[in-house]
């Protein structure tokens, strides 16, 4: 795929191979005496070479000039995405551990490609997406340094040089919805600003067609309606809120059955807002999803769990007595007997939890949540992200609502955008297993 986008020194090799070859060209074979005549022969000899990349370059320059390609865009797209096909339309060369390591801000926390279009737009969606914004729910710089140490310590390094160019051969071409919660907002948003360099820094209400083709709003997606971020190749990423199961089954199982494409993607959560039958429901809910698959058209159904939170609780969950913010936030288990002030569970560098304590066994099981709804889904053969491990150590990373700190909800960018690289890390071995397709 993006291997120029990958690779720095294959990219600038590039540049310089189309100026270099333009002088040896004339000097080797005449001895015309100004540079203007050598040109002019050179161009007489190579006239069709020279039109054909003329007419390249304006095609290029006009089709990346114009905001990415709507759906059912027509000829344009399907010219470019044949001629494209395997090329990253953004440029995000590859950045290396070492740089990352002396202070580089890695892609996925905000850091910015060499010449990238989207970041010098002076707009809301752009500044956010660059993170490091006083407020807005963000993450302050020392938490983004303190993020990239954590990983680094971890050699957690494919999630430091993880790029946009890595993600769009999984997105390209299709639609890929995510449903949910609050917490799956800001999951989407994570989304949304990862590849915000691909869009038009706005979004655009999904109708009941399963359509884009209204005016183009500021900011993002939010939880009034549903709605969709554009992006070229008749590429979409959508969000649907739904808290609960008779939302989801209504505004998405009964809107995408008959508005979307085998091809497209959903990422579903709900788990946070738990009902008495919330494990019934789900079987339910899968059952309905897989039948309507093999009857027709339905997205392709990822679940992702319910990351861990970290209120001032035995399992970090929000206690009974329902305090208001500002809390504190804190690391599981921590500072609860047995043993007050132990680590209570460790994480590994290869993603696993082990427990140091038998009495937190649940940590390693996912938290209660996730232990029913794993099970719930490896029986049905969906795939989960599964966050939960890598987010346990994120307690640090919890955000103001605008009341006070809570530790449900995370500043960005943390946890959401971790979140991101494991859908990407699922994705990837969906594609290789070649339960999904890529176009
Ligand atoms: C999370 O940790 C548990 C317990 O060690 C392990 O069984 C599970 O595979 C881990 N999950 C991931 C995604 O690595």
């Amino acid at each position: 795929m993006a291997s120029r986008a990958r690779n720095p020194s294959h990219w600038a090799g590039n540049h310089e191979f189309l100026i270099t070859r333009v002088e040896p060209s004339g000097r080797g074979s005449t001895r015309a005496a100004s540079k203007l005549s050598r040109l002019l022969q050179s161009f007489r000899r190579h006239w069709k070479t020279y039109t054909v990349a003329l007419i390249t370059v304006l095609a290029l320059l006009w089709f990346v000039s114009k905001d990415g390609a709507t759906r059912g865009g027509g000829s344009r797209t399907a010219f470019f995405a044949q001629s494209r096909r395997g090329a990253c339309p953004v440029a995000y060369p590859k950045q290396s551990i070492k740089e990352i390591s002396k202070g580089r801000m890695p892609y996925l926390l905000g850091g910015k490609p060499p010449g990238c279009k989207q970041c010098q737009a002076k707009e809301y969606i752009s500044e956010f997406c660059q993170y490091g914004m006083v407020g807005h729910g963000q993450c302050d710089d020392g938490q983004r340094y303190y993020l990239t140490q954590l990983w680094l310590d971890r050699e957690f390094h494919s999630i430091l040089q993880f790029t946009p160019c890595d993600l769009w051969p999984l997105l390209k071409g299709r639609t890929l919805y995510f449903s949910g919660d609050s917490q799956t907002q800001d999951f989407m948003i994570a989304a949304h600003c990862f590849m915000y360099e691909f869009t038009d820094l706005g979004w655009r209400a999904l109708d009941a067609q399963g359509k884009t083709d209204g005016p183009k709003k500021e900011g993002f997606v939010w939880h009034t309606d549903p709605g969709c971020v554009l992006l070229p190749e008749d590429t979409r990423i959508c969000f649907i809120r739904c808290d609960e199961f008779e939302c989801v089954k209504k505004e998405v199982v009964e809107r995408l059955a008959k508005a979307s494409e085998k091809r497209d993607l959903l990422v579903l959560n709900f788990g946070l807002h738990f009902s008495e039958a919330y494990e019934e429901e789900l079987k339910l809910l899968v059952q309905q999803v897989l039948q309507l698959r093999r009857d027709g058209d339905f997205p392709f159904l990822l679940w992702k769990d319910t990351a861990p939170q970290h209120f001032e609780s035995t399992y970090g969950e929000y206690p009974q007595d329902k305090p208001k913010p500002p809390m504190k936030c804190v690391p599981i288990g921590k500072n609860f007997p047995p043993n007050e002030g132990a680590d209570k569970w460790v994480l590994k560098n290869d993603h696993t939890v082990e427990v140091l304590d038998d009495e937190f066994k649940t940590i390693a099981e996912g938290g209660w949540r996730n232990k029913i709804t794993n099970d719930v889904m490896s029986k049905a053969g969906i795939p989960v992200v599964s966050t939960w491990n890598e987010t346990l150590p994120l307690w640090d990373f919890h955000r103001d609502n605008g009341h006070g700190l809570e530790c449900t909800h995370f500043c960005a960018p943390s946890a959401p955008q971790l979140w991101l690289y494991l859908l990407y890390e699922t994705l990837a071995e969906l594609a290789k297993e070649k339960r999904i397709e890529t176009f």
